[in-house]
C-alpha cells in the first residue's frame, strides 16, 4: 500500500491527512472501529469530550501495540468548559488514558458568549506545558480567526470545519492557507453521501478509477490539500476510507467537482449557533 500523506503543521509537528471521525459512536463501538482502523493502517483518531466516547478511545489506545508517538489524537473543549480548559484538557486525557493529546481544538466560537480570545490564550499554554503537541481551532470564520491574531500574535495551526462537495468553503480555505493555517474537513462524506454519492461527476470517477464514490470523495479532499476525518464504524468502510493512496484526481476532475459546490450546510452555522 502506498503510504499515507502527512502534513506539516506550522508549529512543525506531522499530522496524518487522513483519520478516523467517531463523532456518534458509542465507547463500546469506538473500540471495535479504531482497532479495525489501527490495524488498516490510520494513525490518527479525531474525538471530542461532548461525543462522550473518550473512555472508549482511551480503551482502544490502552490495547493497541501501535506506539504512542505514531499515534495522533485530536479532542476537543467544549463551549461550557471556554473558561477553564486546564481542567477540561486534564478530564478528558483522563479519559483517554494519555499524558498529551496531538491536537487539542476549541469546538465552537460561540460567538455570543465571547470567550473564545481568552479560551485560545489558556489553550497556548497548555501547550507549553505539554499537555497538547498543537493546538488549533474548530468552525471559526474568518472575523474570529483575525481577532485571535489581533488580540494574541497567535494563529490555531488548524481550522476544523464543516467542508465536503456540498459546502466547499472556498474562502475560508484560502484565508486559512494564506495564514499557513490548515483546513481540516468534517463530515468529508456530507454525512453519509446523500446528495453526493449519486451525483454524474461523482459516479463517473468512481467507474473510471475502480474506486467507490467515498474513496472519490475522500481523494478530492486530500488533492485539494485538506485534511478529511471520515467517520465510520463499519470494518469494510474503515478500510475502504483508507484505501485512497493509489490514485489521484487531476486539475480537470477537480473542478467538476467544485462545480457541486451547493453551500449547503448540514451542521449549524458557528455565527448564529
Ligand atoms: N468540529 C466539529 O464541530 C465537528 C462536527 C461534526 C463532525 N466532526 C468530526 O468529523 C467526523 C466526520 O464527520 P461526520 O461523522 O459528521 O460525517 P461523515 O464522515 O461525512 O459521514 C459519516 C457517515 O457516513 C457513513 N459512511 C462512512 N464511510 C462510508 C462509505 N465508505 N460509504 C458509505 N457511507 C459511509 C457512516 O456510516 P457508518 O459509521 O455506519 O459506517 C456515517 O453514517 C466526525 O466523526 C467528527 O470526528 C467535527
Amino acid at each position: 500500500m502506498a503510504t499515507q500523506p502527512i502534513i506539516k503543521l506550522h508549529d512543525g509537528n506531522l499530522m496524518p491527512q487522513l483519520g478516523l471521525g467517531v463523532w456518534q459512536a458509542s465507547n463500546e463501538d469506538v473500540v471495535t472501529a479504531i482497532e479495525k482502523a489501527l490495524e488498516t493502517g490510520y494513525r490518527h483518531i479525531d474525538t471530542a469530550a461532548i461525543y462522550q466516547n473518550e473512555v472508549g478511545v482511551g480503551n482502544a489506545l490502552a490495547a493497541t501495540p501501535v506506539p504512542r508517538d505514531e499515534l495522533f489524537i485530536t479532542t476537543k473543549l467544549w463551549n461550557d468548559d471556554q473558561d477553564n480548559p486546564q481542567q477540561a484538557l486534564e478530564e478528558s486525557l483522563k479519559k483517554l488514558k494519555l499524558d498529551y493529546v496531538d491536537l487539542y481544538l476549541i469546538h465552537w466560537p460561540e460567538p455570543r458568549q465571547n470567550k473564545f480570545v481568552e479560551a485560545w490564550r489558556k489553550l497556548l499554554k497548555l501547550k507549553e506545558q505539554g499537555l497538547a503537541k498543537s493546538v488549533g481551532v474548530c468552525n471559526f470564520h474568518i472575523p474570529h480567526l483575525q481577532r485571535l491574531l489581533d488580540e494574541t500574535g497567535s494563529a490555531p495551526v488548524v481550522n476544523q470545519i464543516e467542508l465536503h462537495p456540498l459546502l466547499q468553503q472556498r474562502q475560508l480555505h484560502a484565508w486559512n492557507a494564506t495564514h499557513n493555517i490548515a483546513t481540516e474537513s468534517w463530515s468529508p462524506l456530507a454525512q453519509g453521501g446523500e446528495g453526493v454519492f449519486e451525483q454524474d461527476v461523482i459516479s463517473k470517477l468512481a467507474a473510471k478509477y475502480e474506486k467507490t464514490p467515498a474513496q472519490i470523495v475522500i481523494r478530492w479532499h486530500l488533492d485539494c490539500g485538506l485534511i478529511a476525518i471520515p467517520k465510520s464504524v463499519t470494518p469494510k468502510r474503515i478500510v475502504e476510507n483508507f484505501n485512497v493512496f493509489d490514485f489521484r484526481l487531476d486539475k480537470d476532475e477537480l473542478s467538476q467537482i467544485a462545480k457541486l459546490d451547493a453551500g449547503k450546510r448540514l451542521g449549524p452555522d458557528p455565527d448564529t449557533k
